[in-house]
């Protein structure tokens, strides 16, 4: 008995317990299941909304500031926000079973920014929806709320109020691109209107406006249950007070009742598209429904937040950035305007000149641009030779058949320049038919370039060795004796005929050039002189070419007319015979002419290629003169124009009765301080022109090498 009161009682008292424990989280559930009745938010802006109140998907974004962006200005994106509970719209009239649609009020303050002002796209919609996102929908005119298979079925159950800126895209080609739509389960729209607001000046003054124009739009939608109409208004939301008339006014909204369920969402969709793209932004947001008249909350510009900037730019960038972008994009520009300016500059110096004073009053100076246009700016196909202290080019001055040769030397230091150019001036009056006339100068920079006539044979180092190799052909004895003798001319003038002296310092086959008649002229004369100016005073400089250098100049380094006859000997020997004046250390030609002539074979110092095809006694006359042309003794030397005489037969070579004062310790003597400049050929070069190289060497490989 006890037992069965002791059960009873402990399972009341689990009754209850499961009772107290189950009941109310059974009440609870379903409180937390079933939707309030009344629904009223709002957002003055969203700053914390997400995720506890608002669900957004795709392109949209709560910023920083408190705006909701539904989507950016990137192309084919969609961006759905919505409130994230359901409201119940539906109202169920006990007493007849028959249902309504409640009232319902919304008020929403956006800003739509095109990427460009004609470029805009496509809108967004505020909307009704069975669900808190849009699956499936798709981008441009479908605003991101339906897509091409489901638009327009039924079973939707969607209601949207489309705020359209993309001109006929849909709705047929009548629509504008700026107009309010009110769509069922479709994007065509069953009724539009184009943006306009009516201004409180009179009651149907409408003004219209833009709904991309950058800066916020105040939108009012209230619908009426009872009545099942709808009054939809469209403002910039700047202006000081509500229109006084809705844009849509009492529209009777049967059809909503077909589309609106139980428990609907409220939201946002928008879309952008591949060419034309908006930014569109929501700023803030009131809705109410349920009761006898729900109205959203005013949203007062001052308490929501500031519209982001309006400005036109690409991709929605910051103020910050954008500011960086443009002091970047203006530094890079101005220092591409000043790296351009430079390159201009420089292109212009290349070829400008900066005179110094004493330039300028010189008949003789050439403009250093006249001369980069007439050879091509120096281009390497206009090198017609190098060496002999410089390069040569060939140029065309004014016609084509005006041609020139400018010699581009390059002066180890522009010391003696002014001096040198001084006689430059003086050089450009010669006049010579055995001369390379010089026709002027110019200086530029560390490049000083002389501008002769232009010969286009060649020299007669190359008409000697290489020439003849090639084609088999020699240079016959007429042509090698008229050469002797021209060039021995040219000296002459130089020498003694013109009003002072030259001396020519580097008399050598290369420095002649043979015209197509066999005429030779003498190039080069004087230029020496700039090498001996341009060195330190202190050493003694010595400037020549192995082989054709007199004994005295190793001694004193002083440059004759005597001087120049030596180096004319050692050409003459070489004209005769075809051999270079040295090939190694212990040949030297008049040594070994000198041999012959003792031991009477001088007949066997003629060059061989030229079999029996010259002329006994003018070989014989030319060894002669040859050979005293290379004693010993500057003193005993014969001067050019006797040298002529000679080569004329006007006047006999005297006997030969010592050894020309040669002596092999003699010869090959030179002070130890000396320094020399020296331009050396090469018998083994196989080059066209001339092969020569410039070199400075010092006195212990002048005695030991070459
Ligand atoms: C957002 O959600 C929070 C928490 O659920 C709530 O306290 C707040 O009132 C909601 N805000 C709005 C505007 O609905
Ligand atoms: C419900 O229906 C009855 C009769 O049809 C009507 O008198 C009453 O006003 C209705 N109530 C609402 C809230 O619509
Ligand atoms: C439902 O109520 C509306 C008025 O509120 C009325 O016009 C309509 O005929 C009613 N429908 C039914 C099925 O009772
Ligand atoms: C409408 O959609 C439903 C389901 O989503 C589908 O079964 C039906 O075929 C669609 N109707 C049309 C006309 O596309
Ligand atoms: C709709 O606007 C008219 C004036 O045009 C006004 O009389 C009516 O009350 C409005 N309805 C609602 C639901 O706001
Ligand atoms: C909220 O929004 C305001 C602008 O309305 C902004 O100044 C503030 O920084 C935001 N606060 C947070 C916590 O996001």
């Amino acid at each position: 008995m006890y037992q069965s009161f002791m059960d009873t009682t402990r399972s009341i008292i689990s009754l209850i317990l499961f009772l107290l424990l189950t009941i109310p989280a059974g009440a609870q559930r379903t409180s937390k299941e079933s939707t309030p009745t009344t629904t009223d938010f709002t957002f003055r802006g969203f700053n914390g909304s997400q995720p506890a109140n608002i669900s957004i998907e795709g392109a949209a974004t709560i910023k920083p500031n408190g705006l909701l962006r539904l989507t950016d200005r990137n192309p084919n994106v969609i961006g759905t926000a919505f409130y994230n509970k359901p409201v119940r719209l539906l109202e169920t009239n006990i007493s007849s079973t028959n249902t309504t649609v409640r009232s319902f009020s919304t008020s929403f303050v956006f800003v739509i920014i095109p990427s460009s002002s004609s470029n805009g796209g496509y809108g967004f919609t505020f909307t009704l929806s069975p669900t808190p996102n849009r699956p499936g929908a798709e981008t441009e005119q479908f605003l991101g709320l339906l897509n091409k298979n489901n638009d327009g079925n039924s079973t939707n159950h969607v209601f949207a109020v489309e705020f359209d800126t993309v001109q006929g895209f849909k709705d047929g080609a009548y629509s504008s691109g700026n107009h309010i739509g009110l769509n069922f389960n479709s994007l065509k729209s069953d009724f539009q209107e184009p943006v306009v607001y009516y201004d409180n000046d009179g009651p149907n003054r409408k003004e219209d406006f833009w709904l991309q124009s950058g800066d916020p739009i105040r939108a009012l939608l209230d619908y009426d249950g009872p009545t099942q109409t709808l009054n939809f208004t469209v403002y910039p939301a700047k202006s000081k007070s509500r229109p006084i008339k809705p844009l849509i006014s009492q529209l009777p909204v049967p059809k909503l009742s077909e589309i609106v369920q139980e428990e609907m969402f409220v939201g946002f969709t928008a879309a952008t598209g591949r060419d034309q793209s908006s930014a569109h932004y929501v700023m803030g947001w009131s809705f109410s429904s349920g009761g006898e008249n729900p109205l959203a909350a005013t949203l007062d510009l001052s308490e929501i937040p500031p519209p982001p900037p309006n400005k036109p730019k690409k991709r929605g960038y910051n103020g910050k950035v954008i500011a960086l972008i443009v002091a970047l994009s203006t530094v890079i520009s101005i220092m591409l305007v000043l790296l351009l300016l430079f390159l201009i500059y420089r292109k212009r110096m290349q070829q400008e000149e900066i005179l110094e004073d004493w330039e300028i009053d010189h008949p003789h100076r050439f403009r250093y641009r006249d001369l980069y246009k007439a050879t091509d700016g120096f281009k390497e196909n206009r090198i017609v030779g190098t060496g002999g202290f410089g390069t040569v080019y060939r140029g065309n001055i004014r016609t084509s058949s005006d041609q020139i040769a400018v010699k581009k030397i390059t002066p180890n230091s522009m010391q003696g320049v002014r001096e040198f150019v001084a006689e430059i001036e003086s050089l450009g009056r010669l006049r010579h038919k055995n001369l390379v006339n010089l026709q002027g100068w110019c200086k530029h920079k560390n490049d000083l370039l002389l501008i002769y006539e232009y010969i286009p044979n060649g020299s007669l180092d190359s008409l000697l060795y290489s020439k003849p190799r090639r084609s088999g052909e020699v240079l016959t004895w007429k042509a090698r004796f008229q050469i002797a003798k021209g060039i021995a001319s040219g000296l002459l003038y130089l020498h003694e005929e013109w009003e002072q002296i030259v001396i020519h310092r580097d008399v050598k086959p290369s420095n002649v050039l043979i015209e197509s008649d066999m005429n030779p002229r003498l190039g080069d004369f004087g230029l020496a002189r700039l090498y001996e100016r341009g060195s330190q005073s202190r050493t003694t400089v010595v400037v020549g070419t192995i082989g054709y250098m007199a004994p005295e100049l190793a001694r004193n380094g002083n440059s004759s007319s005597a001087s120049d006859v030596f180096a004319f000997g050692v050409l003459l020997l070489e004209i005769v015979s075809g051999r270079k004046p040295t090939d190694s250390g212990t040949f030297f030609i008049a040594d070994w002419v000198m041999e012959l002539e003792e031991s009477g074979e001088i007949l066997s110092a003629i060059d061989p290629r030229l079999g029996s095809g010259y002329e006994e006694g003018e070989v014989r006359l030319a060894l002669a003169v040859g050979l005293l042309c290379c004693h010993q003794k500057p003193g005993s030397r014969p001067s050019m124009r006797m040298v002529l005489r000679y080569l004329n037969r006007d006047e006999d070579v005297p006997e030969i009765h010592d050894n020309w004062g040669y002596s092999d310790s003699s010869r090959i003597d030179l002070g130890s301080k000396l320094v020399g400049y020296v331009s050396s050929d090469r018998a083994s070069s196989s080059h066209s022109h001339t092969s020569l190289s410039l070199t400075r060497i010092s006195s212990t490989s002048f005695t030991s090498g070459r």
